[in-house]
């Protein structure tokens, strides 16, 4: 979609990155540590010194106490979190148990690792799990079941029962958890970030996955890291060294500085929130149906009263015709389900959702808009 709307010159609100600048503080620091010669490898596991920081921020966050010696290890992204956690973790013939629609890189990473993809469908306009389905879908082979709150694309979030019946499910076998927790700071209205790490006798079978790309507008950096019980971790480090070995350098002493100050992720809520706000009051007058919005940067939309298009057919058409991307939701199933809905990307510069806003909100229901369309 993104290249879609370099071609027609949308506005593209497609693909999950913010435009807007990182903070001048940050970019210093990454300068200093460049300029002050940090510029080798690092330790195969991350700077230590970040992973301080990491933990002290867990503890604080979530009143966990993690070893970032033998706990937590920087990767390239928390997409090469997940990638080398499943590679060393699920073998030929394991099942893993995820939830659609779902961050597009679990299917290729548990299938090229020899993993039987188990996909349970989540539905609009909620997008809850249904946990007794959970159960009945595990089997002996059952080796990791895969959880992602705040949820993209449906900004859903797991609350306190559902990690309850997590827990319970895996209690007593050898599943392991990947929590996918990218948006732990994206979260609207105050709600409590259910991670893995407030539950002990979970995190004991859990790794969680997580992304300085989203936290500081920096998804160009390519830094993340995983969080796991030390025998978890050792296995997960064994894939990491020969995937990547260490990550940048002088972007890991600048995080560990920045990070120092709890001001930095603890505003994240509100300036998201205030985006999503204006966003959707930006967007009241289309004939758009937007689904709640509890976390996450980004908007589930219906898009019914304007087409009844397959949603990959009307984000062509509305990024062709209209000058927006977005994408249609079915890219987010194994089995194409179409649900009629597009996703909305609002971590953009207000001047960016305004200049959106104003190409749709002219857009005219079903009829007219769909005989121009077939
Ligand atoms: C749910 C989810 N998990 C993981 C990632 C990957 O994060 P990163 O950019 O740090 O690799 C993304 C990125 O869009 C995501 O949405």
């Amino acid at each position: 979609m993104s290249q879609l709307a370099a071609k027609h010159g949308a506005i593209n609100l497609s693909q999950g990155y913010p435009n807007f600048e990182v903070d001048q503080q940050l970019k210093d620091l990454v300068n200093h540590y460049i300029q002050a010669g940090f510029n080798q490898y690092a330790p195969m596991a991350g700077v230590l010194a970040l992973r301080q920081a990491i933990a002290r921020k867990k503890e604080v966050l979530y009143g966990c106490s993690l070893n970032p010696k033998t706990e937590i290890t920087i990767t390239n992204g928390a997409t090469e979190a997940i990638y080398s956690t499943i590679s060393a973790l699920v073998g030929a013939g394991d099942e893993v148990i995820i939830f659609e629609p779902a961050y597009d890189s679990y299917v290729p990473s548990i299938e090229v690792n020899g993993g039987v993809v188990v996909a349970l469908r989540l539905k609009s306009p909620d997008f809850r799990i249904d946990w007794e389905q959970v159960k009945d879908a595990v089997t002996p082979k059952t080796r990791m079941i895969m959880v992602n709150s705040p949820h993209n694309p449906s900004g859903v979030m797991l609350r306190h029962e559902d990690l309850a019946a997590l827990q319970e499910i895996v209690a007593d076998t050898n599943i392991l958890v990947l929590s996918d927790e990218v948006y732990q700071h994206l979260i609207y209205e105050g709600r409590r970030h259910e991670s893995a790490l407030r539950y002990p006798d979970l995190f004991r079978r859990s790794i969680i996955t997580m992304s300085f790309g989203k936290t500081f507008h920096v998804t160009g950096w390519r830094i993340g890291y995983v969080i796991a019980p030390p025998e978890i971790t050792t296995e997960i480090r064994k894939v990491h060294q020969s995937n990547t070995f260490g990550i940048n350098r002088p972007l890991q002493h600048a995080l560990a500085d920045y990070l120092a100050t709890p001001e930095h992720y603890l505003s994240l809520p509100a300036f998201y929130q205030q985006k999503r706000d204006l966003f959707f009051e930006l967007m009241a007058d289309t004939p758009f149906e937007f689904l709640e919005c509890r976390g996450t940067y980004f908007a589930l939309a219906s898009y019914r009263k304007i087409s009844d298009m397959g949603d990959q057919e009307f984000a062509r058409w509305l990024t062709r015709e209209k000058g927006v991307a977005v994408i249609p939701i079915s890219s987010f199933y194994s089995d194409g389900t179409d649900e009629k809905i597009v996703r909305f990307c609002f971590a953009k510069t207000d001047k960016m959702l305004a200049a959106a806003a104003e190409k749709l909100v002219g857009i005219e229901e079903l009829s007219p808009a769909h005989s121009c369309l077939v």
